[in-house]
């Protein structure tokens, strides 16, 4: 089929103009008020975007540049979840209905197998520094004797971190022969932190040095999201008999979701739908403890395509006769300190539901509420379908709740 193209923004001339020198410099409340007329608001319209909730006005302020107001979404939480033998409640912040009750439902489903299990690497971090060559030279014998230098002065900046057990630990390269780029990774444990700043300060030190090792021009210094070597993994297994519904027996159930998985295995578009799935769980318990989603959004989806194709996040399989395995890994990097983490009364409030986890505890049971939300999706497909529990809770919600009539 031949796609038609057309612009459609731009088509409804505006009154104003979007060129606004010294906006950023404005008190908060002239921004919005210029905001609201720029868009017609009334005064409930501009009200809502003044209700500060949870975060101080001065807060938002400091949070991001521009600040008109904020944006409030729903918190909740999701019960039943034994991770490692413990007991989690699960604060989560999403829009769409029914994810919370599905990933309950996973999670009680799995707590009568036992619960899930789940383990992390350690959480390092990693940072690229792109060096443009200038002429030929043995980098690989000039890295590898200034190697412990290079370690060595990264992590004489990050004391705090070294004295937690943290800081640079390792260092490897690549030439990219096409470019003529040689790209040093710097690996760093960056403890309880998610570590992007620490990273990215790292890497703009190190650069300096490695100016002075090498004939090369510097390029690109910044951490990367497919930080592959932070890993966390969870894993279910559940008794045929705890999936069974109304239509079908549990051993049918079984082998509908082992199906369900081969087709997203074989299908982008499915393994992508699949993956959304997954990061409903992921995201809804990301956002509540103040981390930053779109990088762990970026590393699992770079995770998922990182054989050339496309693939599900997580595995289905069957376990001997009668048994359902399901075992999801990705790159995930969260933060239990610093940042917004440390700043928002909320998320500070999700970190002690959860009882103040390390960072590598809160992203195993991150992943958990990932494998849920993936069994809860694939066993309403593989049974009853997905509009008559997932999608009759949105309509009766979205009914309840007509939208405000503009006035
Ligand atoms: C909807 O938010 C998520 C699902 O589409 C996931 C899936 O299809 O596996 C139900």
């Amino acid at each position: 089929m031949k796609h038609r193209w057309t612009a459609r923004a731009g088509q409804r001339r505006r009154q104003f103009s979007s060129r606004l020198p010294g906006f950023y410099q404005l008190p908060l409340r002239e921004r919005t008020r210029i905001a609201a007329c720029a868009g017609e608001l009334s005064t409930t319209e501009t009200q809502s975007l003044e209700n500060y909730g949870s975060i101080a006005r001065e807060l938002t302020d400091t949070f991001i540049e521009n600040a008109i107001g904020t944006y409030s979404l729903p918190l909740g939480i999701a019960t039943n979840f034994l991770i490692n033998g413990c007991e989690y409640l699960l604060p989560m912040v999403v829009e769409e209905t029914s994810v919370l009750a599905a990933a309950s439902h996973a999670a009680k489903i799995v707590r009568r197998g036992g619960g899930f299990s789940s383990q992390s690497t350690e959480p390092i971090m990693t940072g690229q520094i792109q060096l443009f060559l200038k002429e030929s030279c043995a980098f690989d014998a000039i890295l590898t004797a200034h190697r412990e230098q290079l370690l060595a002065t990264a992590n004489a900046g990050q004391e705090r971190l070294v004295a937690r057990g943290g800081g640079v630990c390792d260092l490897d390269w690549k030439y990219i022969q096409p470019l003529a780029v040689l790209i040093v990774h710097v690996h760093v444990n960056s403890g309880n932190a998610m570590g992007a700043n620490i990273v990215n300060t790292i890497c703009e030190r190190m650069s300096a040095q490695l100016l002075e090792l090498l004939p090369c021009e510097v390029g690109l210094q910044i951490l990367t999201n497919l930080n592959d070597r932070r890993r966390v993994r969870a894993v279910c297994e559940i008794p045929a008999e705890d999936l069974s519904c109304p239509r079908f027996r549990g051993s049918a159930i079984i082998d509908r979701i082992v199906r369900a998985h081969q087709f997203a295995c074989h299908d982008p578009y499915r393994a992508a739908t699949n993956n959304k799935g997954i990061m409903n769980g992921i995201d809804a318990v990301v956002i509540a403890t103040g981390n930053d989603w779109r990088a762990v959004e970026a590393g699992a989806h770079a995770y998922a395509g990182r054989n050339g194709s496309y693939q599900p996040l997580a595995q289905w399989s069957k376990l001997g006769r009668d048994c359902l395995r399901g075992e999801l890994e990705l790159p995930l990097a969260v933060g239990t300190v610093g940042g917004v983490t440390k700043l928002h009364p909320a998320a500070r409030a999700a970190l002690k539901i959860l009882g103040k986890p390390t960072a590598q505890e809160l992203a195993e049971i991150i992943c958990c509420a990932g494998l849920g939300q993936n069994l809860a999706a694939l066993r309403a497909l593989s049974s009853e379908g997905i509009q008559r529990g997932h999608m009759s809770l949105h309509r009766n919600n979205l009914h309840q709740h007509r939208a405000v009539p503009h006035s």
